[in-house]
């Protein structure tokens, strides 16, 4: 694995809500890396802080003071680099969140070609693409039926699918199998893993879930607003 350009680089971030009397630091300095083809771990009690770590990664939340680097450029430095953070979240940035928030009315299919029609790809295409992420998720047998249809852990597989439509270089998963169940919550883990090698993609899965959290070759915990990376993470693995 090539080490010289990380996905993604934290530093000293930080981010605090609020002012005065009710002001309230959720991040008081995280520092985090992310290799290009790698999953990283983040585990963390309630409110520590890691939903604002994954949003503030993806241009959702200004953060408050640090640096982000994506793909070896400076996005945030005390301040957002570029006068539109949310055209990063379109063009670099994949979410996957515990609910999948399909689109009930569209068909499977077209749920996962959306991001490319709104990127401006032809029908054709993006049909084309969505039916190969389908088949790469193990889904496209359920390519056509509505997205009431389907099962938790096939609506999730579609989510993923539609994270991965425009190839983000990051893919950002908040909590990915917490509406599933062991086999399917490993089934995804390891969907993301080939995803990763396939694409070179960067993800950072944010999970209470014990059952996936010795897959990961590395952990971050998050605390109280700081990370620490566990040294042990990953020996099993190999
Ligand atoms: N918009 C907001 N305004 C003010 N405080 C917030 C806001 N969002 C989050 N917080 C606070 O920031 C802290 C971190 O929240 P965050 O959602 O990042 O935690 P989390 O680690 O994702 O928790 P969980 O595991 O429960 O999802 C919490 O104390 C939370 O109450
Ligand atoms: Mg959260």
């Amino acid at each position: 694995m090539t080490q010289a350009r990380p996905a993604i680089a934290v530093a000293g971030l930080r981010k605090r809500y609020g002012t005065g009397e009710t002001a309230m630091d959720a991040l008081k300095g995280v520092d985090l890396t992310v290799q290009p083809g790698e999953v990283i771990g983040l585990i963390g009690p309630s409110g520590s802080g890691k939903s604002t770590l994954l949003k503030c990664l993806g241009a959702v939340t200004e953060p408050s003071a640090g640096r982000i680097d994506l793909d070896g450029e400076t996005v945030y430095e005390n301040g957002w680099r570029n006068r539109d953070p949310r055209a990063l979240r379109r063009d670099r940035i994949g979410f996957v969140f515990q609910a999948p928030y399909l689109i009930p009315f569209l068909d499977v299919t077209d749920n996962v070609a959306l991001p490319l029609l709104l990127a401006g790809w032809s029908k054709r295409e993006a049909r084309q693409r969505a039916r190969e992420l389908l088949t790469a998720l193990d889904v496209a047998q359920r390519a056509h039926v509505a997205i009431t249809q389907l099962s938790g852990g096939e609506q999730q597989r579609v989510a993923i699918a539609r994270a991965l439509a425009n190839q983000p270089p990051i893919i950002l998963a908040d909590e990915p199998t917490a509406p599933l169940d062991s086999e399917r919550a490993l089934a995804v883990v390891r969907i993301l893993n080939r995803m990763a090698q396939q694409y070179r993609t960067a993800i950072i899965v944010v999970t209470h879930d014990e059952k996936i959290i010795p897959t990961f070759k590395r952990l971050y915990h998050i605390r109280d607003g700081r990370t620490y990376e566990d040294a042990g993470a990953g020996r099993e693995l190999d």
